[in-house]
């Protein structure tokens, strides 16, 4: 069975990004392996002094870690190898501040990991995880299909390109306006149910 790393980041009461997920999960629970990971209860340790240094040292600079130093890394490591592991990966987050949460950035900030999930080829940067397929799941309040925000999205090219530099096809369904259009919020949500359908069907056939 074919499995699918969930990375959910949805910590309000009643979240409209956690319905959507919820009916992903629903929908698609028998048919794949689910790793459900929780970020508003666990996030992953930021990159400060210590940790990064010994980053940098050991997958860079081909350092070899002590146990101890290794420990430093090894929740994020976990975080990574879950990734590895993964042959589909669901993302629900709502927007933050015109970008992503800092517990979601803190998450690509452990996982994209020279050496691991992308490396330097003589043609330039390779992804290493071609194998794997990602699912954005997103809310916002106002409306970023249109302007004035449109142009200050900086969440979903953000999470496009991050998971496209570790060799990863992302797809996103947005659902943007979520207050601005809130007597439509239902009606949003049965259009990501309709969609979420059409990508796990194409998925898990
Ligand atoms: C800390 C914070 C920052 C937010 N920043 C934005 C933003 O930049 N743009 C926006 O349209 N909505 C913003 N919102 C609104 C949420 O993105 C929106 O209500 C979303 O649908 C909430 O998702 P949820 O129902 O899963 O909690 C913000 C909300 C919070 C709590």
């Amino acid at each position: 069975m074919k499995k699918t790393l969930i990375i959910s980041y949805t910590p309000r009461e009643n979240s409209n990004t956690k319905r959507m997920l919820d009916f992903f999960i629903e929908n698609n629970q028998d048919k794949t392996e689910i790793t459900f990971v929780d970020l508003a209860a666990e996030a992953p340790d930021l990159l400060l002094k210590e940790n990064l240094n010994l980053y940098v040292n050991r997958n860079f600079g081909g350092v070899a870690l002590t146990e101890e130093e290794q420990s430093v890394l090894a929740k994020n490591d976990k975080f990574r190898d879950q990734l590895l592991a993964t042959d589909f990966v669901v993302l629900a987050s709502p927007m933050f501040n015109f970008s992503v949460p800092a517990t979601i950035k803190a998450w690509f900030d452990a996982v994209i990991q020279s050496g691991k999930t992308f490396t330097y080829t003589e043609t330039g940067i390779k992804g290493l995880c071609e194998n794997t397929k990602a699912l954005i799941l997103m809310t916002s309040g106002s409306d970023f299909e249109i302007e004035p925000y449109k142009s200050v999205n900086f969440a979903t090219p953000f999470l496009l390109t991050a998971f496209d530099f570790m060799g990863i096809t992302a797809e996103a369904i947005n659902k943007f306006g979520m207050i601005q259009y809130a007597d439509k919020s239902e009606q949003m949500i049965e259009e990501a149910k309709e969609n979420i359908r059409t990508i796990s069907y194409k998925w898990y056939v």
